[in-house]
Order: structure tokens, then C-alpha cells, then sequence
């Protein structure tokens, strides 16, 4: 067993289900989520969202949950760690690349877009939100103020002093989140999550009733009203009165044989669900040995499905579409275009809209930095139990790298193509390869009959028996699936200048951030093989005391 100085534990068993519960609520509840939802029509969509939630994400979640337990009994918290206690092979540390990678990568363009939602509370809160009832005022002030027609245009808006430059913001951001780490586990993010958490489901009810409640505002529009706004999002066909003009209705079972929507749904799953970030297992290892784990992740995972499916679905398309009619549809496939460009101008059109406004966009605010802050976590635990490195310097190391790769995406700021690469590349493909890695990890080199018993101990609620087949075979092959559609669509079927392979050499910002990528990999990979070295080092010198 590892000796450890002292091991840090989550104070209450519910803080580490708020803790996750914050992780898992994010940006993607509110504003990806819907826009999919909507996109798709309600009725198909949820057939795959619930799908991929039952096959993927909570199999995932529960092996996540019961492989941190189970390495953190064994003196681990890093997945590097983690790997190395369950498969005992030379190689198995080394995938801790990928869960290193996927949070610290996610990382650095989501506190990017989670300092546009501090920054848009604020200005709501000084009443500098305000552009009257011209929706193309809203999209030039975000195109403005994040740089989307130049590079490094964001980091200077004339005339507006500090509350015009995300990049202050940015900075507010990056401390906020590196002081909350640098207070450690319990006095930093779980006194974080243990107030944010019921803030932001606070904000959110306020902000529902409120959309709940509009009625029809315009009597010379009667369709655009509250029912037809929550018709829009979740009725399977939609009716006349929801159609943009020239829009054909798609039939539920066409909708159902889109594979496109099968991979979204899927995808989803894990960017909401935190699932396959490598969080959730660096989370799970710092429970108590007999703490319930199966109840405090089916807990977290139905608690991030109330704020993405009841509070998400039914504030942010059923509000666009009250006032900005069917052709708000245009915008839902691009959660940026929905959130900053679209709802301010709901806002300014909604009774004591101002008020609202800001609740909204600080709700976004809590719900995104208690998902940035989980992303720090996994690569501070294997700073600081791989290589001895103390709070102050684990943090100091991660703080920089992370400076670099964030000062990148609003450097390289036109047409979001820095954030993109991010995106695409650890986003969505290195989750689903790390996804499968660690299900693959459970279900056969663990093994599901040792991971299943670790996963009911301490348990009050028992997973059901056929879990585990589920686990060993239906997820597996339930994500390679989805994972070759997704190859297909994005390096086959595509166009050349979409296709994600050839980009990176006509590209220079998309190959500039593919080798920046490559180079924490390759960091990450170092300071792995020192940390095997260091833990070998320990074992052997504990071998020696024994003997
Ligand atoms: N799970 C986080 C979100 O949904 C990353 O935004």
C-alpha cells in the first residue's frame, strides 16, 4: 500500500454526492442539452438520450465510481495510480495520459465560456446588458466581445473599460478556480459545492416560474405562447404553429433512424454526465471504504437529469421560442448562438426581464465553475501522490499549463477554431476512447463479478443482477458503435474542408493546437513514468520492512 502523509476524505457523504452532482451540472444542462433536444424534436431524441443514459453514462458512472473506491482503499487518487493498482501491467499507467488530457484540456475552453456567463450576470446586474429590442445589437456585442471575426479581438472592447474585456473576466475565472483547489478537497470544492449547488437549482426554479408563468406576451402573435414554447421542445412531430416557414416536419420514426442523433444523444451523455472524464473515479477515491457508493451515484446522475431534463428543457427553448417564435430553430444547434445571442434579447423582451437575466446567467455561472474546478482535480492528485509536490506548487504547475492552452483559445479567438480543436479533439474524441478504456478495465480486466461485489458494498440499494452483463457487454459494444458513426461522420463521409484529419495540416491554428495537445500529452506521460517510479520506489522500500 502507498504511505501517505495524510490522506484527504470528503467530510459529508453529501458533499461528495453535491461535489459530483456540481461536476456532472454544467454548461451542458443548460444550454447544449436543449438546443439538441429541440433540434432533434423532443419525442426521438429522448429515445436515444435515454438509451445512451441507461447503457452508457450510468454503467460508466457506476465502474468510475467503484474503480476510484477501490483504488483509493489502496492509497490512490490518481487515475495513473488507480490504473496501476487494478491492471497489473507495465503499460496501464500510461492511459492515464488520457485522464489526465481529457479534464485539463476540457479545462482550458470552459473557463473560457464560464467567464462569458460571469461576465454577462455582471453586466446584468450594473444594467449594462440593455441593447433595446434590435436582436442583431446582441449577436455584434458577443461576436465583440469574444473575438469571433479576429484573432485576439477579445482582448480589447474600446469604450467599455474592464466590464467589456472577457479576458478580465477570464482572469477573475482562472483565480477563482485555483483558489478554490488550492483550499484542497473539503475546504475548497466541497464548501464550494455545498452552497452553489442549492443556489443554482434556486436561480433555476425562480427563472422557471417566471418562464412558466408568460403566458402569451404578444396578443398579436397567439401562437407564441408557453404551451406551444414547451410543445416546441418536446412534442414528438411538431404542429403547424411551430414550423418556421418553408419547414417540413419530420415524423418521430424518421427522427429515430438518424444515426447523426444517436451520437449526439450519445455524446450528451458523457459531456453532462462528467462520465469518461477521468473526474469521477479521482472523486470516488476519496469516500470512505465503506461508504455507499451505488446510492451516491445513481443520487448524482439522477440530480444532473433534474437539472438538465426539467430545469434546462423547460427554461431556455420554451423561453426563445415565446418571443422569438419558430425561427429561433436556426440557432439551436449552436448552444452559443442560444445562450448569449438569442435569451439577452428574450431577456430585455420578458417583464423585469434585467432581473431574470442576471439570474439566468449566474445559474450558468455556479453550474459551470463546479464543473471547471472537478477538471483540476484528477491532474492535482497525481501532482501531488505521484511526484510529492505540495498544494502550493501541484497548483502553481497546473496553473500554468492551463494558462497556456486557455491563452490560446482567446488568442486564436476568430471563428472559435482554437476552442473547436480543443473540443473535437478531447471534447469528444478523447472521452470516448477513455470511456472505453475504463469500461473495458472494469467489466474484464477487474472484472465484473469483483467490480459488481465493490460496488455493493456498504450499499443500500442493490444494482440490479443484469448490470453486469450490461456493463460487460452492452456497453462496450454499444460504444463502439456509436464511436464508428462517429469516424465515419467526421474522416469519411465529410467534406475535405471539414474533414477533421486534413485540417490539421491546412489549419495552422487547428495544427498549432493539435501539438500543444500532443506536448501535455507528452508531459503528462513524464510525469507519469516519475510517478511509477516513485510508487515502486515506496513499494519496495515496504517490502524491505516487512521482510
Ligand atoms: N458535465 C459538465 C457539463 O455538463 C462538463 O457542462
Amino acid at each position: 500500500m502507498q504511505q501517505r502523509t495524510q490522506r484527504e476524505t470528503w467530510t459529508t457523504r453529501l458533499g461528495v454526492i453535491l461535489a459530483v452532482t456540481g461536476s456532472a451540472v454544467g454548461l451542458g444542462n443548460f444550454l447544449r442539452f436543449p438546443g439538441l433536444a429541440a433540434q432533434y424534436g423532443g419525442g426521438a431524441f429522448m429515445v436515444a438520450y435515454v438509451c445512451a443514459f441507461l447503457f452508457l453514462g450510468l454503467p460508466i458512472a457506476f465502474a468510475e465510481w467503484a474503480m476510484g473506491r477501490y483504488g483509493g482503499m489502496h492509497g490512490h487518487n490518481s487515475s495513473p495510480g488507480i490504473y496501476r493498482v487494478i491492471w497489473k501491467n507495465r503499460i496501464a499507467p500510461y492511459f492515464g495520459v488520457l485522464a489526465m488530457i481529457v479534464p485539463v484540456g476540457i479545462y482550458m475552453y470552459y473557463v473560457y465560456i464560464e467567464s462569458w456567463c460571469l461576465a454577462y450576470a455582471t453586466r446584468y446586474l450594473l444594467g449594462a446588458m440593455n441593447f433595446g429590442a434590435d436582436a442583431q445589437r446582441y449577436k455584434q456585442f458577443f461576436e465583440h466581445f469574444v473575438g469571433l471575426h479576429a484573432h485576439g479581438e477579445s482582448l480589447s472592447t474600446p469604450g467599455e473599460g474592464l466590464l467589456g474585456s472577457a479576458v478580465f473576466f477570464l482572469v477573475v475565472c482562472f483565480i477563482l478556480n485555483f483558489i478554490l483547489i488550492y483550499r484542497g478537497l473539503s475546504k475548497g470544492i466541497e464548501w464550494f459545492c455545498r452552497w452553489a449547488m442549492p443556489a443554482l437549482v434556486i436561480c433555476a426554479v425562480i427563472v422557471l416560474i417566471r418562464v412558466l408563468t408568460l403566458g402569451t406576451p404578444d396578443p398579436a402573435k397567439p401562437d407564441q405562447n408557453v404551451l406551444n414554447g414547451l410543445g416546441y421542445m418536446w412534442n414528438p412531430v411538431k404542429t403547424p404553429a411551430m414550423l418556421a416557414p418553408g419547414e417540413v416536419p419530420k415524423s418521430f420514426w424518421e427522427g429515430l433512424a438518424d444515426p447523426e442523433m444517436w451520437m449526439k444523444a450519445a455524446g450528451q451523455i458523457f459531456f453532462s454526465l462528467s462520465v469518461g472524464f477521468g473526474i469521477i473515479i479521482t472523486y470516488a477515491s476519496y469516500v470512505k471504504k465503506d461508504d455507499d457508493i451505488a446510492l451516491s451515484s445513481l443520487t448524482a446522475c439522477a440530480g444532473n437529469e433534474f437539472c438538465e431534463v426539467v430545469l434546462g428543457g423547460l427554461v431556455t427553448v420554451p423561453a426563445a421560442f415565446v418571443f422569438l417564435g419558430p425561427q429561433i430553430g436556426s440557432q439551436l444547434s449552436n448552444p452559443f448562438a442560444l445562450g448569449f445571442m438569442a435569451l439577452p434579447n428574450v431577456f430585455n423582451q420578458m417583464p423585469v426581464g434585467q432581473l431574470f437575466g442576471f439570474l439566468f446567467f449566474f445559474l450558468l455561472f455556479l453550474a459551470a465553475i463546479t464543473s471547471s474546478l472537478s477538471m483540476l482535480q484528477p491532474a492535482v492528485a497525481l501532482l501531488e501522490e505521484g511526484l510529492g509536490l505540495n498544494r502550493r506548487a501541484s497548483v502553481a504547475v497546473l496553473g500554468f499549463i492551463t494558462a497556456i492552452g486557455a491563452a490560446g483559445v482567446v488568442i486564436f479567438s476568430k471563428d472559435f477554431v482554437a476552442l473547436d480543436t480543443l473540443d473535437f479533439w478531447i471534447g469528444t474524441f478523447a472521452i470516448y476512447l477513455l470511456a472505453t478504456f475504463q469500461t473495458i478495465l472494469f467489466g474484464w480486466i477487474l472484472g465484473v463479478e469483483k467490480g459488481m461485489a465493490e460496488l455493493r458494498r456498504g450499499a443500500e440499494i442493490k444494482i440490479p443482477e443484469f448490470y453486469k452483463y450490461i456493463i460487460k457487454y452492452v456497453t462496450p459494444l454499444y460504444l463502439l458503435v456509436v464511436f464508428f458513426l462517429w469516424l465515419r461522420q467526421n474522416f469519411v463521409v465529410t467534406s475535405p474542408e471539414q474533414n477533421r484529419i486534413r485540417q490539421l495540416f491546412t489549419d495552422p491554428v487547428v495544427g498549432g493546437m493539435a501539438v500543444f495537445i500532443l506536448a501535455v500529452g507528452v508531459l503528462f506521460a513524464l510525469l507519469i513514468a516519475q510517478s511509477v517510479k516513485n510508487w515502486r520506489r515506496i513499494e519496495a522500500s515496504q517490502e524491505e520492512i516487512v521482510i
